[in-house]
C-alpha cells in the first residue's frame, strides 16, 4: 500500500513512496538496527533524551557507528514533523546497520541508514483511560534478549507472532510471560500493579524492554510518594492486584480492568493508576 507524505531519509525529506533502502541493508538481511517511538506535544518531543539513550546503548552494542548526534536527530525529527505539518505526532526513529555485504559482518557498520516516520497520533478514546483494556496472556513466551540486554531493534518476530496469536482482538493488549512463567510484559507495554498502596513493576532481568514510560512511571511514583519496587511476580499476582496498568510512550498509562476473564480491582481505574495518569500529563504539559 502507497504511503502517504514525507519521511526523512538520510538526511533528505522525501515523498514516502519514494524513500527506499538497499536490499543490502543489515537492517534488513539481519534485523541490524535499533528504533525508537515517540511522541511530539505541540513540536515538542516527550522524554527525547531518555529515548536518544536507548537508541544510542543499542547502536554501541551493534557496532553502529552513527554520525549524527542527538541534537542532529532531533532537527531531523522536527524536520520530519514540519514536512507532514504535524504539531502532535507519533514518531518512529530507526537507525539501521546501513548496506554491507551478504553474510555477516564482525567489523562496525560505518555507513548506517537513517530514517524517521511521522503520522497523527490515533484518537484513543476516552473510555480506555478510565474504564480500561483488557488483557489477554498469549502463549507465545517472551523470549531472552538477543544481546546482553534487551534492545528495541527490529528483530520484532516475538511480538509479531504474539500479536497474530491475539488475533483480531485490537482492543486488547496480549499479556506475555516468561518461560518460567513469571510475568514479562505486554506485545508493546511493560506492566504495573499496585497493591495495598505500593507499586510493582518487573525487573529488568526477565528479559523485557527497559521502557522509557516506564522509568518515568517510576520516577513519577517517587515524586507522589508511592512506594515502589522492581520485582518479578506470577500471574496470579495480577489477579490479586488492587490495580493494573499498562505503560507505553504512545498511549502512556492504561489502566487494565479485565484479565484473561477475571475483573482487576473494581474493573476500572484505580486512584493510583489516575494519580499517576495526571501526574503524567502534567509533564507533557509543562514538557519534562
Ligand atoms: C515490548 C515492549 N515493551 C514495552 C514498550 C514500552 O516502551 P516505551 O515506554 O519506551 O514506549 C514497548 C513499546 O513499544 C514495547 O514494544
Amino acid at each position: 500500500m502507497a504511503q502517504a507524505g514525507y519521511v526523512y531519509l538520510n538526511g533528505d525529506i522525501v515523498e514516502a513512496e519514494n524513500a527506499v533502502v538497499s536490499v543490502y541493508d543489515h537492517g534488513f538481511l539481519y534485523g541490524a538496527g535499533v528504533f525508537e517511538t515517540f511522541r511530539a506535544y505541540q513540536r515538542r518531543l516527550f522524554l527525547f533524551d531518555a529515548h536518544m539513550d536507548r537508541l544510542f546503548s543499542g547502536l554501541r552494542e551493534l557496532g553502529i557507528r552513527l554520525q549524527m548526534n542527538r541534537e542532529q536527530l532531533r532537527e531531523a525529527v522536527l524536520r520530519t514533523l514540519a514536512a507532514n505539518g504535524l504539531q502532535d505526532a507519533y514518531i518512529r526513529l530507526s537507525v539501521t546497520a546501513g548496506v554491507a555485504g551478504l553474510g555477516l559482518s564482525a567489523e562496525d557498520y560505518t555507513r548506517p541508514t537513517v530514517l524517521v516516520m511521522a503520522k497523527e497520533v490515533p484518537r484513543f478514546p476516552d473510555a480506555m483511560y478510565e474504564k480500561g483494556k483488557r488483557l489477554l496472556t498469549v502463549s507465545i513466551h517472551r523470549n531472552t534478549p538477543e544481546g546482553h540486554t534487551r534492545h528495541k531493534s527490529h528483530n520484532f518476530l516475538n511480538q509479531v507472532l504474539a500479536k497474530r496469536e491475539l488475533g483480531e482482538q485490537a482492543e486488547a493488549e496480549g499479556l506475555m510471560l516468561t518461560r518460567e512463567g513469571y510475568v514479562a510484559e505486554g506485545i508493546v507495554s511493560n506492566i504495573f500493579l499496585i497493591r495495598s498502596g505500593r507499586l510493582f513493576t518487573p525487573t529488568l532481568a526477565t528479559g523485557i524492554l527497559p521502557g522509557v514510560t516506564r522509568a518515568f512511571v517510576l520516577r513519577l511514583a517517587g515524586e507522589l510518594g508511592i512506594p515502589a519496587e522492581e520485582r518479578d511476580f506470577r500471574r496470579e499476582a495480577l489477579f490479586a492486584a488492587d490495580e493494573v496498568f499498562l505503560t507505553n510512550s504512545i498511549q502512556e498509562i492504561v489502566p487494565v480492568c479485565e484479565i484473561d476473564g477475571v475483573t482487576i480491582g473494581e474493573g476500572k481505574r484505580g486512584p493510583f493508576t489516575q494519580r499517576l495518569q495526571q501526574a503524567y500529563r502534567q509533564h507533557v504539559q509543562t514538557g519534562s
